[in-house]
């Protein structure tokens, strides 16, 4: 089954090293049946687009602004990102929803602005090591997603994967079975049909993130009700992720 396969960077690498990591891995995917996407830094989307633009990887970033342009020292907006030939932009990433102090409504206004100047937007979701002890895990994250979907309609899923990445497994993996991630990939194939249709809930893409390393990565990506992977720490080296993304599931 065909895979989506997602690299987050974070703040990592400089653009001369994206640099020859886009060349290696341009060459490298190449024949792979996956759709791979890369999201580095904004400062190395120039570099994206010299060298994977009519390459078989996609790439985006890793937040944007909820406004279209003003007086907004240090923001990016989606029509820069979208003019350098960027094609997803990752929003709501537990490190920006806690670091950042992000909340659903402003990622909300970030999904709408992405969704109208034509990018596709991984949604993460997640929720707390407290929130899932609190034995309220399913119910955090399908409120997450009654929030951050507020007034973005039917058609326009086409263009949103969500991401399910649970807080205390990113960077680590610790613990989480194939029996979570599938409990809450049905909360949220639940959650999509209650806000919008059994036909929605069965299209939305859904991915897990959180700790998908060389180890398990077999395990993950052949979970059949998963449509793929969103990287951190694995992705930073080009050869490990090229394995992760070439491979058939
Ligand atoms: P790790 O793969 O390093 O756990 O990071 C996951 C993540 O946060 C991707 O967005």
């Amino acid at each position: 089954m065909k895979k989506l396969i997602v690299a987050n960077f974070k703040m990592n690498t400089t653009p001369s090293e994206f640099k020859a990591y886009a060349m290696t891995l341009a060459t490298k995917a190449k024949g792979s049946k996956n759709n791979i996407v890369v999201c580095p830094p904004y400062t190395h989307l120039c570099v994206a687009k010299e060298i994977l633009s009519g390459s078989k990887v996609e790439y985006g970033a890793q937040n944007i602004s909820d406004e279209e342009n003003g007086a907004l020292t240090g923001e990016i907006s989606a029509n820069m990102i979208k003019d350098l030939g960027a094609e997803y932009v990752i929003i709501g990433h537990s490190e920006r929803r806690t670091k950042f102090k992000e909340n659903d409504k402003l990622i909300n206004r970030k999904i709408k602005t992405a969704l109208a100047n034509g990018l596709k937007v991984v949604l993460c979701v997640g929720e707390s090591m407290q929130t899932r002890a609190a034995k309220q895990a399913l119910t955090f994250v399908r409120k997450q997603l009654d929030d951050d979907l507020k007034g973005i309609y039917e058609n326009e899923l086409e263009s949103v994967v969500i991401a399910y990445e649970p807080i205390w497994a990113i960077g680590s993996g610790k613990n989480v079975t194939s029996k979570d991630i599938q409990k809450m990939v049905e909360a949220i194939k639940k959650e999509i049909e209650y806000l919008y249709s059994d036909k929605a809930s069965k299209k939305i893409s859904i991915i897990y993130g959180g700790g998908v390393t060389l180890i398990n990565y077999k395990k993950v990506l052949s979970l059949e009700f998963l449509n793929g992977a969103l990287i951190g720490g694995t992705c930073l080296d080009v050869d490990d992720f090229t394995v992760i993304a070439k491979e058939n599931y």
